[in-house]
């Protein structure tokens, strides 16, 4: 089978929002003409594992544009959209993803793109990474590239143990990508997610923030802007001291669990909320999650302490406790950005995949003089990436004047 999705009759759909999205990426725009003219992924066998987008069809495209031949899974079985995934089938890529797959079709999607024998492997989380490591640790592979935060975190904990077998970028760290896509794509997209599954009015509701990473400032500074009230929950102190700098009322999870209208896990980590938190949150309190992995809220605990469940709405489903108090959980405790909405907007996401396409360009170029390791796409590129959008923007860029470049490098110079 060269490809595995919902619907090929959607393709039509898919194609038009794919040109909606690539109107809005110009840098992206600008690398796949040059990609085009010069072909430097010529016959490179690409495998991504990626949330299959609007944009994520642009990046595939612009990938395709350098020479590639790429195959496409999910990254995460809720973050599907089926008529992007039937449009680049349409257009002769092999796909592997329906919206709402289970666990046994997530994982044979990711065996199909391995089975094209790809040298080159874009992941979004590192599961496709680690089955490199483990059931598939046979395939010769180049290098990779990696979007996000939780994925770098398990790919340098593979580097420390000294088991990675070759070189990843970890596109997540460059500036270009965190700060932007992390900060502003999820702090706007993980609400817009909430708004379009509950419809509530933020204004004047509390909301609170689990993790002031890049995510969590996005999302607290965003609800601030739509007259929420801030509540932040961090266990770095300098992060949740920050947060308090910068306005928001810092406390405990179990305190904040009692006060809070909204909850937003962003921490990449474990069962930030659980049993203790449900039993003291109000009726009607509302839980998402915008963290990689679906384990921030700890749905079995909820689900054993319900009495009742159902979908109250599209992504939406409620829980009722005994004590008669209803929670209501959006997309699952799954990215609610990507499970009830469509993720961030192309304009962000057009600086990571810009990241990701010259990364890949790079490790094509550099891979094979490369020990297994994790590293950073090299400064200039992150810097040209950032030119690139400032000059689609119509920004102008300073220059230091000779003078001024003498005495910024100078220790001499005083009053
Ligand atoms: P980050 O490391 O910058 O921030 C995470 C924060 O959570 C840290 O400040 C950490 O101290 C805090 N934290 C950890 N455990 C905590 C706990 N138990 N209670 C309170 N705070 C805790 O990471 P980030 O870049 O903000 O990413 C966060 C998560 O979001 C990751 O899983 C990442 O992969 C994911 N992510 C999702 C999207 C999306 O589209 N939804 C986009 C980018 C990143
Ligand atoms: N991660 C967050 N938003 C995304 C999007 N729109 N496309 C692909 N990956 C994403």
């Amino acid at each position: 089978m060269n490809h595995d999705i919902a619907d090929p009759s959607l393709a039509p759909e898919g194609e038009r929002r794919i040109e909606w999205a690539e109107r809005r990426m110009p840098v992206l725009r600008r690398i796949r003409e040059r990609f085009a003219a010069e072909r430097p992924l010529e016959g490179i066998r690409v495998a991504a594992c990626m949330h299959v987008t609007t944009e994520t069809a642009n990046l595939v495209l612009t990938l395709v544009a350098g020479g590639a031949s790429v195959a496409l899974a999910a990254s995460n079985p809720l973050s599907t959209q089926d008529d992007v995934a039937a449009a680049l089938v349409g257009r002769g890529i092999p796909v592997f993803a329906r919206r709402g797959e289970d666990a046994d079709t997530f994982y044979r999607h990711l065996h199909a793109i391995l089975d094209t024998q790809p040298s080159l492997v874009f992941d979004d989380g590192a599961d496709t990474t680690t089955l490199l490591h483990k059931e598939r640790a046979d395939l010769p592979i180049l290098g990779g590239m990696e979007e996000t935060t939780t994925g770098v975190i398990r790919l340098r904990a593979m580097a420390a143990d000294g088991v990675l077998r070759f070189p990843v970028v970890a596109v997540n760290d460059s500036e270009t990508k965190h700060l932007f896509d992390n900060r502003h794509g999820t702090g706007q997209s993980a609400l817009d997610g909430i708004l379009r599954a509950t419809n509530i009015l933020f204004a004047g509701k509390t909301v609170v923030v689990v993790g002031f990473g890049d995510c969590g400032w996005g999302i607290a500074h965003r609800a601030a802007g739509l007259g929420a009230d801030v509540v932040v929950v961090e266990v770095d102190p300098i992060r949740a001291l920050a947060a308090a700098m910068e306005g928001f009322r810092v406390m405990t999870s179990l305190d904040a669990a009692a006060v809070g209208d909204v909850f937003l896990t962003a921490t990449g980590d474990i069962h930030v909320l659980r049993a203790e938190h449900f039993g003291r949150m109000k009726d009607n309190a509302i839980l998402a999650n915008a963290g990689h992995f679906d384990v921030e809220l700890d749905l079995i605990a909820l689900e054993s302490m319900a009495e009742a469940k159902r979908e109250l709405r599209a992504h939406l489903t409620e829980y009722l406790l005994p004590d008669g108090r209803r929670l209501l959980v959006v997309a699952e405790g799954r990215l609610v950005n990507l499970g009830a909405a469509e993720g961030h907007p192309a304009d962000v996401m057009d600086m990571s995949f810009a990241d990701q396409a010259l990364a890949a360009e790079w490790l094509v170029a550099h891979g094979a003089d490369l020990e297994p390791d994790v590293y950073r796409l090299p400064r200039e590129l992150d810097e040209e990436v950032a030119r690139l959008k400032l000059a689609s923007m119509g920004a102008g860029l300073e220059v230091l004047t000779e003078e001024q470049r003498r005495y910024l490098a100078s220790w001499e110079a005083g009053t």
